[in-house]
């Protein structure tokens, strides 16, 4: 059986695009892009300028801003803990964030904590947003604000450029984890004010192991680094920056740039599809977030009286999950639903499904068709297992 995947907020299938720009990278052309005393070194060295062009440019910032780093959760450590610790805790000690975000930028603000910040970790209301009077009390002396850009398991879309302008009303510097919004979403950082912001390749069709940080030049952000060596990416991120990754990447990038509007407009549709068939079948199915103001690709479902673990354990043809990748392993329910207001029920009750970039219309009515016969099998049961047991 063909497997229907929709889990593209997990991880993205690499382009076969990509793989075709990355190919020569593994083989005749495997210099060292630090080795620039030769050309074998400078052809690598031109190939990464090339790819931080593009990932620039999807970014809408200047190419030597961008830091490579080994995916969205190393870059938003350098960016929180980087920032923090070359500042030190002097009168501004607050590093403030949401209750919904991602656990390594809630782990990085609370880790702090031990350095002598004081990390504020804001409730967010039912629509994932924090209160702004109550965001504003917590930047009155802060030194960064951190608020992801496009939620990993809701696809709750943020105001970027508000979210800047906040946090820089109360003196502060804006941070934003871009994993599941860069490629998906157009942006412009330079001028909505951003000053750092986190980008995963893998999430845009690109290969696993690469992201980078973009670190605002002017007004300029300074960050301590997390290893000691060589002092590569101007001395922000040590290590030699794997060049066949950063084509990948950039590659992606410049796919991404060029598709955008299409895509997402096509993914959109799917989207729409998906939900309008799966509620036809599934009386009560509930959806988590208005539909507008979220990723193109998102749904965040709860399937009525049943466990979303044993819709998926029912489904083995579609890949989804019952959260983000990064707590999946994790048997309590998803912090970011508790977050939203679900009861522990609702929130076990939760699938994540989403459409990207390889969906096809037949998989949206192949995975209606699969969902709608295994959520009437798992009620069916219930009924029975109720039945027997009165
Ligand atoms: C919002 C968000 N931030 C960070 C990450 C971590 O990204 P990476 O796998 O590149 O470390 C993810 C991946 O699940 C994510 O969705």
């Amino acid at each position: 059986m063909r497997v229907i995947y929709l889990d593209n907020q997990a991880t993205t299938p690499c382009d076969p695009r990509v793989v075709e720009a990355m190919l020569p990278w593994f083989g005749a052309r495997f210099g060292n892009p630090h080795s620039v005393e030769h050309g074998v070194g400078r052809e690598a060295a031109e190939a990464v300028e090339a790819a931080r062009a593009e990932v620039a440019a999807l970014l809408g910032v200047e190419a030597r801003e961008i830091v490579f780093t080994s995916g969205a959760t190393e870059a938003n450590n350098l960016a929180i803990k980087g920032f923090a610790r070359f500042t030190g805790p002097g009168e501004r000690r607050r590093i403030v964030t949401l209750a919904t975000e991602h656990k390594c930028v809630l782990e990085s603000v609370r880790d702090l904590e031990r350095e002598g910040f004081e990390p504020v970790v804001l409730p967010v209301g039912p629509d994932g947003r924090a209160d702004p009077a109550r965001l504003a009390r917590a930047l009155e002396g802060a030194l960064l604000l951190s608020v992801m850009a496009a939620h990993n398991e809701t696809g709750l879309l943020q105001d970027l450029p508000a979210l800047a302008a906040t946090a820089h009303a109360a003196g502060a510097r804006f941070h934003t984890d871009l994993a599941q919004a860069a490629g998906k979403v157009s942006l412009a950082l330079g001028d909505w004010g951003v000053d750092l912001a986190s980008v995963s390749a893998h999430k845009l069709y690109g290969p696993k192991g690469i992201g980078a940080l973009f670190v605002r030049r002017r007004p300029r952000v300074r960050l301590a680094p997390l290893f000691s060596g060589g002092g590569q990416e101007r001395g922000l991120r040590s290590g030699t920056v794997p060049a066949p990754l950063a084509v990948g990447f950039g590659e992606a990038c410049r796919i991404a740039r060029a598709e955008m509007a299409a895509e997402q407009a096509r993914i959109g549709a799917l989207r729409d599809r998906l939900l309008a068939g799966l509620r036809a079948r599934i009386p009560g199915l509930g959806l988590n977030g208005p539909i507008e103001g979220r990723l193109a690709g998102n749904l965040s479902l709860r399937f009525p009286g049943v466990r979303a673990a044993s819709l998926i354990e029912a489904c083995p043809g579609i890949a989804m999950s019952t959260g983000s990748a990064c707590t999946s392993a994790e048997i309590a329910p998803s912090h970011v639903l508790t977050a939203l207001g679900l009861d522990a029920a609702e929130a076990g009750a939760t699938l994540r499904l989403s459409v990207g970039r390889f969906t096809s219309a037949g998989d949206i009515e192949m995975a209606i068709e699969r969902l709608g016969e295994a959520y009437a099998g798992l009620r069916a049961e219930a009924r029975v297992a109720c039945a027997d047991g009165a």
